[in-house]
């Protein structure tokens, strides 16, 4: 791969860090590549927020977990399995370094009287905050860090906003942990491109 495009063979998903902090030149810089990122009419739907207070970070991560056990017991999951899930899930948000909830609002995406458009819009601005997470990531693994994209507060909206007192217009897409790699993740198979792409 060309030396531009190493970055894109080099991220991985890591889930595990070592404790060291992530300087705050080194955060800023992760935020600025994904500012950088393309977005629908550039209207730049995406939001972040950086979870600095150890407070907040309890209040979130217990409140989801409480969340995921409910959708667990829901699902028949046992209770054995629930707790191995977790407990794996608290040290994967208590322990990483650092945590960024990526969102978006639709508060400056264009309006529309019909239903198809409106929804075209939010697929819209849910992309843009896709690509603006992947430039961080991508930019996490340019500094050496490695992260992984949680969907969890997806299913969980507004205890998310209501935990981090956000407005109603951010709709949570992702929170991120990040932290320098305390593990080498191998990469995880790829389809084969035959499969994937139709060439007409
Ligand atoms: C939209 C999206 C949601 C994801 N959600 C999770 C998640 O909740 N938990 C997790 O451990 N990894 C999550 N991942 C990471 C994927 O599991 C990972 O990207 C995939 O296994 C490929 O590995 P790689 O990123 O190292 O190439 C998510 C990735 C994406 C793009």
């Amino acid at each position: 791969m060309p030396g531009d495009l190493s970055v894109l063979a080099a991220r991985r998903t890591v889930r595990f860090y070592t404790p060291a902090a992530v300087p705050d030149d080194v955060v800023r810089a992760l935020l600025e590549a994904a500012q950088l990122a393309p977005s629908a009419h550039n209207s730049q739907p995406t939001r972040f927020v950086v979870i600095r207070s150890s407070e907040m970070r309890r209040r979130l991560t217990s409140r989801m977990a409480r969340r995921w056990r409910r959708d667990l017991e829901r699902n028949g999951t046992s209770e054995a399995a629930i707790r191995v899930q977790l407990r794996f899930s608290e040290r994967r948000f208590g322990e990483a370094p650092l945590l960024i909830l990526v969102g978006y609002t639709m508060e400056e995406m264009d309006e529309y009287p019909d239903r198809v458009r409106r929804a075209a819009e939010v697929t819209m601005a849910a992309q843009s905050a896709a690509v603006a997470t992947l430039s961080l990531l991508l930019a996490a693994t340019a500094h050496g860090l490695g992260g992984c994209w949680c969907c969890a507060p997806l299913f969980c909206p507004g205890i998310v906003r209501r935990a981090l007192g956000l407005p109603r217009a951010f709709a949570p897409q992702a929170l991120l942990t990040i932290g320098y790699p305390a593990h080498t993740p191998s990469i995880p198979p790829r389809k084969p491109l035959d499969g994937i792409v139709t060439f007409l």
